[in-house]
């Protein structure tokens, strides 16, 4: 075999349609978001950050700030171990009682990312539970997906958001066999919301757990910020919530929130929480931090409502067809994937406007969009001038809006 060749050949294949990844090389500066620089063509320039899921700029606040270099002098970079051999720090236990407190549950776990704790949940759920099968919306996102893969257990996909095709699929399960529901309340790429009260409802009738992605929607939903289930007042229904702290919350890591027994199951069988290095103190002190303030006021979550409004009605009022649904996302769809490179560049190069095209895999081939995320800090100004170039963009590459 011909490694390299095989490599080059692979890249080569995905370079030509279009789905090869460049990473944007950019330099955020505290205070001035949205605003970053790039660098680009061997030199830096300005731009406006139009795709950054610190979707309330919480990774840049002072008090936030604080807290992380406070807990970093104090106990240092690392965590020095699992939470089991000796990383087992004063402030990851803050922050878990900050997290079950928040959603109402009995205990919480962190993990080094959302995406390990949707892979470790569902893997550890779906192969302990004796013959366990997972229903899952034909949307969730790739952790969850990989979570189920390898937990082995029979796995049936629902139609996205579809409560009669999910009792359909529910109705043919023997009533005593353990079933998971997964699904997430905001989809990040097609930006709806999902039904959480009538799928938590159906899941009950049929005697199944309900596993719940709120990633998108922690710090921006609900009274104090926890989430969309906390908005339609369902907490209690839901069994097991699952979260990030890597976007508006604006550092890094995950959690599952739940009933102390399954946390602590999870706790003790969970591979990819048992087998890795807890996250660093600093990093769940300024988390905890960043979650005191955004339950303590709903000023950021209000502005940042009002800009995706604004936003919204700047392009139906222009007729650029976007995805129009009741999340802060907002998706201009273009349906090809080296139009949608070629449009994000674009924007990049003649407007300073910065929005990574989003192609296959992280969507279906033919929808490949731009996916736009207003935050609290985008003027009237920043989205005016941003509809005139989506505008002249979408023009010149002949996309009908
Ligand atoms: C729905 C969903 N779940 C989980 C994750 C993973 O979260 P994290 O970025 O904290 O790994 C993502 C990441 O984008 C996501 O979109």
């Amino acid at each position: 075999m011909d490694y390299s060749l095989f490599f080059k050949q692979s890249l080569e294949e995905i370079k030509q349609n279009g789905n090869y990844r460049e990473f944007a090389h950019i330099k955020r500066e505290v205070g001035q978001l949205p605003k970053a620089k790039i660098f680009r063509n061997n030199q830096w320039s300005d731009i406006t950050i139009w795709c950054s899921n610190d979707y309330l700029g919480m990774g840049h606040n002072n008090q936030v700030i604080k807290a992380f270099n406070h807990a970093a002098s104090e106990s240092g970079t690392g965590a020095g171990g699992t939470r089991n051999i000796s990383g087992n720090n004063h402030y990851h236990i803050e922050l878990e009682k900050e997290l079950s407190s928040w959603y109402k549950k009995d205990s919480a776990l962190l993990f080094t990312s959302g995406y390990v704790a949707n892979l470790t949940a569902l893997a550890t759920l779906g192969s302990k539970l004796p013959n366990c099968v997972i229903l899952s919306d034909e949307l969730n996102h790739n952790s969850m997906i990989a979570g189920i893969k390898y937990s082995k257990a029979e796995k049936i996909i629902f139609k996205h958001n579809d409560l009669s095709d999910l009792e359909e699929k529910l109705r043919t399960q023997p009533i005593n066999r353990p079933k998971i529901v997964a699904f997430e309340s905001v989809y990040s790429m097609s930006a709806d919301i999902a039904p959480i009260k009538e799928i938590c409802e159906l899941a009950k009738k049929y005697n199944a757990l309900t596993y719940l992605d709120e990633v998108h929607a922690v710090g921006m939903y609900g009274t104090t910020g926890s989430g969309v289930a906390e908005k339609v007042n369902c907490l209690d229904m839901v069994d097991v919530i699952q979260g990030t702290l890597g976007k508006a919350i604006g550092v890094i890591g995950g959690y599952i929130t739940a009933k102390s027994e399954l946390v602590d199951f999870i706790r003790s069988f969970g591979q990819g929480f048992i087998f890795t290095t807890s996250l660093p103190p600093a990093i769940a002190a300024a988390a905890t931090t960043s979650i005191r303030i955004l339950k303590e006021s709903s000023n950021l979550r209000i502005k940042h409502q009002q800009n995706a409004s604004y936003l919204k009605s700047l392009l139906k009022k222009n007729n650029i067809s976007y995805i129009d649904e009741a999340s802060h996302i907002v998706p201009v769809m273009i349906g090809d994937s080296v139009l949608c490179k070629q449009t994000s560049d674009m924007l990049l190069d003649t407007y300073g406007i910065y929005v990574q095209p989003i192609n296959y895999p992280t969507v279906a081939k033919g929808t490949e969009r731009l996916r736009f995320t207003p935050s609290p800090y985008h003027t009237k100004e920043d989205m005016d001038y941003l509809i005139s170039a989506i505008k002249a963009t979408l023009n010149e590459y002949k996309i009908a809006s």
